[in-house]
């Protein structure tokens, strides 16, 4: 069990939660998150927002039972953190678009801290929010609101982009990669539901060119090109 310290709104339904400790992790990995005993059954996995010598933060949205237990913790309160889980984005050298849909720019300021060369995307389809943490690292960042982020991304001007948000969005990068074949370099980060997180209960199977595989242990993040099923 662990302390949390902070858990505030950020934007309706949109929390940003710190918890007291020294915990590891790569950008694009994630935690299990529990503050019930038994109902609801499963932990939530939520990625890793930001992390210090001292505290581990999670940007969250509410969306359903889990999450709202989530939101109502105050200051004080103990919550059950297991990991880091997951493979989290490549360490790549070169130019890097981290591009981010709604809650989905979750992973990308820790992102960010690690490659603070990046170009930063964030779209949101109402008011933007947590931008000015970006922009206490870089001046790189672009906002929109209410299109498509990732029309704003020159594909040709990065060695590398990540991309995390709705399945939507994630199927509209497939199609840009596709359209510049050969030239592969897209990563996205799949939020399929998970139960375990560990790779023992199937819950989190994705489609793959190299078979069906386990978005907790083999993902989240994958190469667009090898995503079948979403
Ligand atoms: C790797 C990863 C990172 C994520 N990072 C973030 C983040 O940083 N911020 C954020 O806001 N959200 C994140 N999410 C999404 C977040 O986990 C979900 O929004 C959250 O689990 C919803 O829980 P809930 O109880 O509020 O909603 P509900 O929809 O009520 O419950 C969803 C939970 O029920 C279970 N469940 C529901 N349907 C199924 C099913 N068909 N099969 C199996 N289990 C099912 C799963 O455990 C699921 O987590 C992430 C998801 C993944 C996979
Ligand atoms: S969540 Fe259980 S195998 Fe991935």
């Amino acid at each position: 069990m662990a302390e949390i310290t902070a858990n505030i709104q950020v934007a309706p339904g949109i929390f940003r939660m710190s918890v007291a400790g020294a915990y590891a992790g790569k950008m694009g990995q994630f935690y299990m998150l529990r503050a019930w005993d038994k109902t609801p059954l499963l932990s939530r996995p939520i990625s890793i927002y930001s992390l210090d010598a001292e505290e581990i933060h999670f940007l969250y949205q509410v969306v359903g039972e889990g999450t709202r237990i989530l939101s109502m913790l105050q200051a004080g309160d103990e919550i059950t953190l297991e990991g880091p889980f997951g493979n989290g984005f490549p360490e790549l050298n070169g130019k890097v678009a981290l591009v981010g849909g709604g809650i989905g720019i979750a992973p990308f300021y820790y992102a960010l801290q690690s490659l603070p060369q990046a170009d930063v995307y964030l779209g949101f389809s109402q008011k933007p929010y947590e931008v000015d943490h970006f922009k206490r690292i870089t001046d790189r960042v672009t906002v929109n609101v209410g299109g498509h982020i990732l029309d704003l991304v020159d594909y040709e001007a990065y060695d590398a982009i990540f991309v995390c948000g709705p399945n939507a969005m994630m199927q509209a990068a497939q199609r840009l990669n596709e359209r510049w074949s050969g030239r592969n370099k897209v990563y996205v980060s799949l939020e399929n539901r998970m139960a375990c997180g560990v790779g023992a209960c199937l819950v989190c199977s994705v489609g793959t060119t190299g078979g069906r595989k386990k978005s907790c242990v083999d993902g989240p993040v994958f190469a667009v090109e090898e995503v079948k099923s979403w």
